[in-house]
C-alpha cells in the first residue's frame, strides 16, 4: 500500500479544483449536453439537468471526494479498505470497466475534434459555410475509416502519454493553464451566437419550457447528463479525491466543480441553439441533432466573426485539451487500479488500458457511417447508453447506498469535516445521499426497464 506522498497530492485546493473541473468539463458539456437538450424537449431538459446536477450531482461528488479522500486509494482499493472481505469491491470493479468502455468512444469524438482542428488549420472553412455544406463536411469525416481511426489512435497515444508521467507532472500543469481560456472563448462565441439576426428562435427553444415535453425520458437522460458531465458513478471524483489534502475543503471544492461544469454546458447550449436556429432551412420543430451536432454548427459561428480563423483554431485547441483534461482522468482511474491493486508500474498499467480502449474503440469509430452494418447497430450510441447513462447510474446509487448505510454517514461527515469544520448543508447533503439520490435513481431504472423490455 503506497503513502499518501508515494501516491502525489495536488499543489492545493485551487489545483484540486482545476484538475477535477478538467475531468468534468470536456465533450460532455460541449458535444453531449447540446444533443441531449436537443433529444429531449430543449428547455424542459435544460431545467431538469440543473436540478438533477444540485440535488444529486452535488450529493454523489461530495460522496466521492469523502470516499476517496478517507481511503487513499482508487476505487476498488477503496471499498477493500473501508469494509474488507465484501462485495462492495465489485463496485470498483464496475467503476473501472466502466472507465475503459466510456474512454473507447470518448476518445472517438476527441479524434473529431483532432480531425476539426487540422480541417480548420488547412482552411476547410474558409469563409460564410452553410448548413448543408457543414453537414456534408461532418459526414463524410466521420464515416473515413481511416482518418477516424488514426485520429482515436492520436488521442489514445496523448493521453497515455500523459497519465504514464504521473498525476503531477500530467494533468495539473495543463487543466491551470488552458481551461481558464477556454472559458474564455466559450463566453465570447455565446455573446456572438446570441447577436445573431434569428437567435431568438433558438434562445426561447433552450430557454422556454414547453410543459408538454415534459415525462420521466427527460429525467433519466438529465440525471445520466449530470453524472456523465461531472464524471460521478465510476470512481473517477474518488480517485481524486484520493489525491486531496486533509487542510482542503471537500464541500466548496466539489460545489466549484458542479457550478463550472453546468456553466460551461449553459454556454455550449446558449452557441449552439441560436447560431443553429438561425441559420436558414433549419426548423426547431423538425430538427433532429444527430451525433454530430457541435461539430456541425461551431464552424458556422466562428464563421461569422472577424478573424474566424485563428478563433476557429484557438476553439479547436482548447476544445481537444477540454476533452484530453477528461480523457485522462477516465484512463486514471483502471491505471490507478493497476498500479496499486497489482503493483504494475504506471508506464505499464496505462499502456495497457490505453491499447485495450483503443481497440475497443474502433467499433464506435466505425458506426457513424464507416461500416454500414456498425452504424446501422449504432454502437457508439449504444455504447453511450449503456456505459455513459446506465452504468454510472447505478454506480452512483451503490456509492450513496455504500457511503449511507455502510460505511456510515457519521464516518463520512468526519472526513469532510477536516477542512471543514461546519459544513453548513449537512442536514441537506445527508438526506440527499441517505434517501433523495438513491431513490430518484432507483425509480428512473425502473423506468428504463420497461422502455427497454
Ligand atoms: N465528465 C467528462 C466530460 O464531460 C467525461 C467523463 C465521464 C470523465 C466520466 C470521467 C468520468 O467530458
Amino acid at each position: 500500500m503506497s503513502s499518501p506522498e508515494a501516491r502525489g497530492n495536488w499543489g492545493s485546493k485551487i489545483a484540486f479544483i482545476f484538475a477535477a473541473s478538467g475531468s468534468a468539463i470536456g465533450l460532455g458539456s460541449i458535444w453531449r449536453f447540446p444533443i441531449m437538450v436537443s433529444h429531449n424537449g430543449g428547455a424542459i431538459f435544460v431545467f431538469a439537468y440543473i436540478l438533477a446536477v444540485i440535488f444529486i450531482g452535488f450529493t454523489v461528488m461530495l460522496a466521492e471526494l469523502a470516499i476517496g479522500r478517507h481511503a487513499q486509494k482508487n476505487p476498488v482499493g477503496a471499498f477493500k479498505y473501508l469494509k474488507p472481505g465484501t462485495p462492495w469491491k465489485f463496485v470498483g470493479y464496475m467503476g473501472v470497466i466502466t472507465g475503459v468502455c466510456i474512454l473507447s468512444y470518448y476518445s472517438v469524438v476527441a479524434g473529431w475534434a483532432f480531425g476539426y482542428l487540422y480541417k480548420t488549420v488547412v482552411g476547410t472553412f474558409k469563409g460564410e459555410v452553410s448548413w448543408a455544406e457543414s453537414e456534408r463536411i461532418f459526414s463524410n469525416f466521420a464515416a473515413n475509416p481511416l482518418e477516424t481511426i488514426i485520429c482515436l489512435f492520436i488521442i489514445i497515444a496523448l493521453t497515455t502519454w500523459v497519465i504514464s508521467r504521473g498525476v503531477k507532472g500530467g494533468i495539473e500543469r495543463w487543466s491551470k493553464i488552458l481551461m481558464p481560456m477556454l472559458f474564455g472563448l466559450i463566453i465570447f462565441l455565446a455573446i456572438r451566437a446570441l447577436t445573431l439576426p434569428g437567435a431568438g428562435t433558438g434562445i426561447s427553444f433552450y430557454l422556454k419550457p414547453d410543459l408538454s415535453r415534459l415525462n420521466i425520458n427527460v429525467f433519466f437522460f438529465a440525471v445520466g447528463q449530470a453524472f456523465f458531465s461531472l464524471s460521478l458513478g465510476m470512481g473517477t471524483m474518488m480517485t481524486y479525491g484520493s489525491y486531496i489534502s486533509k487542510r482542503d475543503n471537500l464541500v466548496s471544492s466539489a460545489g466549484w466543480v458542479c457550478f463550472s461544469t453546468t456553466l460551461v454546458a449553459f454556454l455550449a447550449g446558449m452557441i449552439i441553439f441560436p447560431t443553429l436556429f438561425a441559420t436558414p432551412g433549419i426548423n426547431p420543430g423538425e430538427f433532429k441533432a444527430g451525433t454530430g451536432l457541435m461539430f456541425q454548427v461551431f464552424p458556422i459561428i466562428i464563421s461569422k466573426l472577424p478573424g474566424g480563423y485563428i478563433f476557429g483554431v484557438l476553439f479547436f485547441i482548447l476544445l481537444l485539451v477540454a476533452a484530453l483534461t477528461s480523457t485522462i482522468s477516465l484512463l486514471e482511474v483502471p491505471t490507478a487500479f493497476l498500479i496499486d491493486e497489482h503493483n504494475w508500474r504506471r508506464e505499464k498499467a496505462a499502456s495497457f488500458i490505453g491499447a485495450l480502449s483503443f481497440l475497443l474503440g474502433i467499433p464506435s469509430a466505425l458506426s457513424v457511417g464507416g461500416s454500414s452494418y456498425l452504424s446501422r447497430l449504432g454502437i457508439m450510441g449504444k455504447m453511450d447508453l449503456i456505459f455513459g447513462n446506465i452504468m454510472l447510474a447505478v454506480g452512483a446509487l451503490l456509492i450513496c447506498i455504500f457511503l449511507a448505510y455502510s460505511w456510515g454517514v457519521t464516518s463520512a461527515l468526519k472526513e469532510i469535516s477536516s477542512g471543514n469544520p461546519d459544513f453548513r448543508l449537512k442536514p441537506l447533503w445527508v438526506f440527499n445521499v441517505k434517501i433523495l439520490a438513491p431513490l430518484a435513481i432507483i425509480l428512473i431504472l425502473i423506468f428504463i426497464k420497461r422502455i427497454t423490455g
